[in-house]
């Protein structure tokens, strides 16, 4: 047991509180931005004479060196420190011997964990950014692909009108470009630093935190250290934001599996995107759809917990703000492992053009530009769905498409149908001429796309 506030005590903790207290299994990844902002920490010290430049010099050293030891494997970090940040400490005065006792000058472990905490989020974030990056690249190139690949639109799961597959697609572009922005908006309110707020009420010796700020490329200090030692927001908005954009994963994720299916047929997973049955040696699953659609549960519950945690505590630090730490580092892990996995996902499926085109075709879904046609034709609208609502019970009794009814059999549900009528419900003209902004229409999803583009290079 190491720990750095013995003094007080008479007594050595009890074995299992040391245990139950500890943080340093789960807080050890933070080590990396512990050192970052304790440099920058032990650099504003100096400038403010508090150290020595010689001081700031061999501390600065120090730290460096447990940074490299531990990543090269010549130091362990072991339970036998209660967190990462006495791990340090004990480390850099066991190496550089009393200087490194004053590297915690006007600091407390309160400002102190409020800073790793941000830096790590704030790095994670931008991490979750360029992996989004990746991700709507690959839709672009998949909308400029499939133009011209016709499916059916569905609304309650049944066939409604025909869209393209590029149209179905820029509806999840259109997802993950929010979710992109909201991680923008998170960056820039989190992007205050709370170091030199001390343990709750700032400290008596005069820090210069603009300092820090800049030298951690903050925005500037924090405004009020009560609330700077106890506000996980940042950390709240961000596992909100990638709930958010697990329910997008999560949802394209079912749309493939249905489409994967033998049903549908819409697309193949890739060989080294499935994997198969003990038993039944005919099958390929989906597994990994299935599993980005499964972990968005795991990531909604580090919200969720998160939100309860903080929900009842007084200000300002408290221990139970530990918690912000586990299940919000799991869900980034497995946020960032679905976003990657999905991406190379999408990038091997293979899209039946046929089977969609075909299914588009059957299922009626040009009955809305056939009663369209009647209306151009000055048959109120109210009128026309009912006559092709009587077509379409026709055709389901022939077993027909309904450009495979005769001009003899479309005269008889209404004379006013003529040869015309085949051109205007095939379906690339149901698709042509849906022109209003945000319609599948091609010039429509041509000027879409170059917005898209425009965006990405940015
Ligand atoms: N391991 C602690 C945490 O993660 C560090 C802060 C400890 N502060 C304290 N006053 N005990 O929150």
């Amino acid at each position: 047991m190491a720990q750095l506030w013995g003094g007080r005590f008479t007594k050595q903790t009890d074995q299992m509180v040391y245990d139950f207290n500890a943080s340093i299994r789960f807080d050890k990844r933070l080590l990396p931005w512990d050192i970052e902002g304790s440099k920058a920490h032990v650099t504003q010290l100096a400038a403010i004479g508090i150290l020595t430049e010689e001081e700031r010099d061999q501390i600065l050293e120090g730290l460096s060196g447990i940074l490299q030891d531990t990543r090269e494997g010549n130091l362990e970090i072991t339970d036998a420190f209660e967190d990462v940040h006495s791990f340090v400490e004990a480390t850099l005065i066991d190496r550089i011997g009393d200087v490194g006792k004053k590297l915690h000058t006007g600091r407390s472990r309160n400002d102190q964990v409020a800073l790793d905490m941000k830096l790590y989020t704030r790095d994670r974030i931008d991490e979750t950014t360029a992996l989004l990056k990746d991700l709507l690249a690959v839709l672009l190139n998949l909308m400029k692909e499939h133009m011209q690949t016709y499916m059916p639109g569905f609304t309650h799961l049944q066939k409604a009108q025909p869209v393209t597959l590029a149209h179905h697609l820029g509806a999840y572009f259109e997802m993950f470009l929010r979710d992109r922005d909201r991680l923008c908006d998170i960056r820039k309110r989190l992007n205050l630093c709370p170091l030199g707020s001390g343990a709750l009420a700032g400290t008596t010796y005069p820090l210069d935190r603009e300092m820090t700020a800049e030298l951690l490329s903050f925005d500037g200090p924090t405004r009020n250290s009560m609330d700077s030692v106890s506000d996980r927001d940042y950390l709240i908005e961000y596992l909100a934001a990638l709930s958010m954009m697990m329910m997008h994963l999560s949802r394209f994720c079912e749309e493939l599996i249905l489409w994967n299916s033998n049903e549908y047929g819409f697309i193949e997973m890739d060989d080294a995107f499935s994997t198969g049955s003990s038993i039944m040696p005919q099958k390929k699953n989906p597994d990994i759809a299935e599993l980005v659609r499964g972990k968005t549960g795991r990531v909604y519950g580090a919200l969720n917990a998160l939100l309860t945690t903080m929900k009842g505590l007084p200000l300002a630090y408290n221990k139970d703000m530990q918690e912000d730490k586990e299940l919000s580092f799991d869900a980034m892990d497995t946020a960032a492992n679905c976003l990657q996995l999905f991406t190379g996902m999408l990038e091997t499926v293979t899209f039946k053009k046929d089977r969609m085109r075909e299914s588009a075709m059957m299922g009626f879904t040009n009955a809305t530009d056939a009663a369209d046609y009647l209306v151009k034709k000055g048959m109120p609208f109210r009128d026309a769905h009912s006559v092709i609502g009587q077509m379409v019970l026709y055709c389901i009794d022939q077993g027909k498409a309904i450009d495979e009814l005769s001009l003899e059999e479309l005269k008889n549900l209404s004379p006013i149908f003529e040869e015309d009528v085949y051109e205007a419900v095939s379906l690339e003209s149901c698709v042509e001429r849906r022109i209003t902004p945000g319609a599948p229409g091609p010039k429509e999803m041509e000027r879409v796309i170059g917005y898209y583009e425009e965006l990405l290079r940015e």
